[in-house]
């Protein structure tokens, strides 16, 4: 049986690119469709511009998609210390939600310490530390892979394999957790041969799409987040005991972002119902608005290289892993998840 259903890209529909933050066309740094056309014969990365080879370490952006999504030019962020530079990331954050940077060379410790100078305070109550020991040592590093403590493919049964497929429903990271999750940071350190993508959707064009009629109707509407809902709904449980270390989180179903003036759906399958609605007519409203929020317009899917680091906003975006054979290959990731929480440095 073929897993993979990689589509053809789709024809997006103008009013997607209007629909992008404004903060991204006023931005100086972001790259533009005429620095491409003047520099497109210079390298195997035809968007970087001769400035770039001459070493201006200038970052630039090329957007993937029309609404969200950019890849970012050369940068080694073991050497971003710098808060300029740090802030410029986040702004770009802010304007597109997704990042993607290639050719990195974290240790472990670097992975952790570059996403604590860009986004501060770590998640560290995951779901996979509830299962089992976190083969690095560091529950805040996630083991985003299929490769046991053994360093062997994990058995089809393996209650962790069972935890980590789950991920390829549509989902976002930590919004079980109070604060939810803010920025998650993945990088690939061992790939198949074969795709395994990661997919993202972008919610503030998803929320941008929507009717009047509906954005009224849940402007002030709140949902509970449960990992041990949405596990169910795969067909795994946690046991007692597990569960009673994950219990949950309630969020706006509309996030209103004050730096993009701008609103997202926030959603997907840890929601569990709607707090102020009756269970099922909750549940209802979800799956609709999800089945809305996936629609190809608001999709990109991404293909890792090895050394790829890969930045999105849970608040902002959903994701899902995409199949591959997982009992033939290995493919091993590290993640690194934020709180939602004030950066100290904007506090008082
Ligand atoms: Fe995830």
């Amino acid at each position: 049986m073929a897993l993979t259903a990689y589509e053809t890209k789709p024809v997006y529909p103008p009013e997607l690119e209007a629909a992008a933050s404004p903060t991204a066309a006023a931005a100086e740094y972001i790259y533009s469709e005429a620095l491409d056309d003047k520099y497109k014969d210079n390298s195997a990365r035809p968007y970087l511009p001769k400035s770039f080879r001459d070493n201006d370490m200038t970052l630039r952006f090329k957007k993937l998609h029309p609404s969200f999504m950019a890849e970012v030019s050369r940068v080694d962020l073991r050497t971003v210390h710098d808060e300029p530079t740090l802030q410029a990331l986040r702004t770009a954050m802010t304007d597109f939600g997704v990042l993607v940077f290639h050719d990195q060379h974290f240790s472990y410790d670097e992975q952790i310490e570059f996403a604590q100078r860009m986004d501060g305070t770590l998640h560290s109550k995951t779901s996979s530390s509830v299962l089992s020991k976190n083969r690095f040592g560091n529950e805040a590093l996630t083991d985003i892979s299929n490769v046991g403590q053994d360093g062997n493919i994990l058995e089809a049964a393996d209650r962790r394999r069972m935890n980590g497929i789950s991920n390829r429903i549509w989902h976002t990271d930590a919004s079980f957790e109070e604060p939810a999750g803010r920025y998650s940071m993945l990088y690939a350190r061992n790939i198949p041969p074969v795709r395994a993508d990661t997919e993202f959707a972008d919610m503030r064009a998803a929320y941008d799409a929507l009717g009047a009629d509906t954005k009224a109707i849940i402007e002030d509407l709140h949902a509970y987040h449960s990992i041990v809902y949405s596990r169910h709904t795969m067909g795994f449980d946690f046991s007692p005991e597990e569960s009673a270390k994950l219990p949950g989180a309630t969020h706006p179903l509309v996030r209103k972002f004050a730096d993009s003036n701008r609103k997202s759906l926030y959603l997907a399958s840890h929601a569990a119902h709607i707090t102020e609605w009756p269970v099922p007519e909750g549940r209802l409203l979800l799956k609709d608005l999800i089945e809305h929020a996936t629609r190809r317009e608001f999709l990109y899917s991404h293909e890792w290289s090895l050394g790829d680091l890969v930045i999105w906003d849970n608040r902002t975006t959903m994701h899902r892993a995409r199949p591959f054979d997982d009992k033939a290959y290995k493919r091993e990731l590290t993640r690194v998840t934020t709180l939602d929480l004030p950066l100290a440095m904007s506090q008082p």
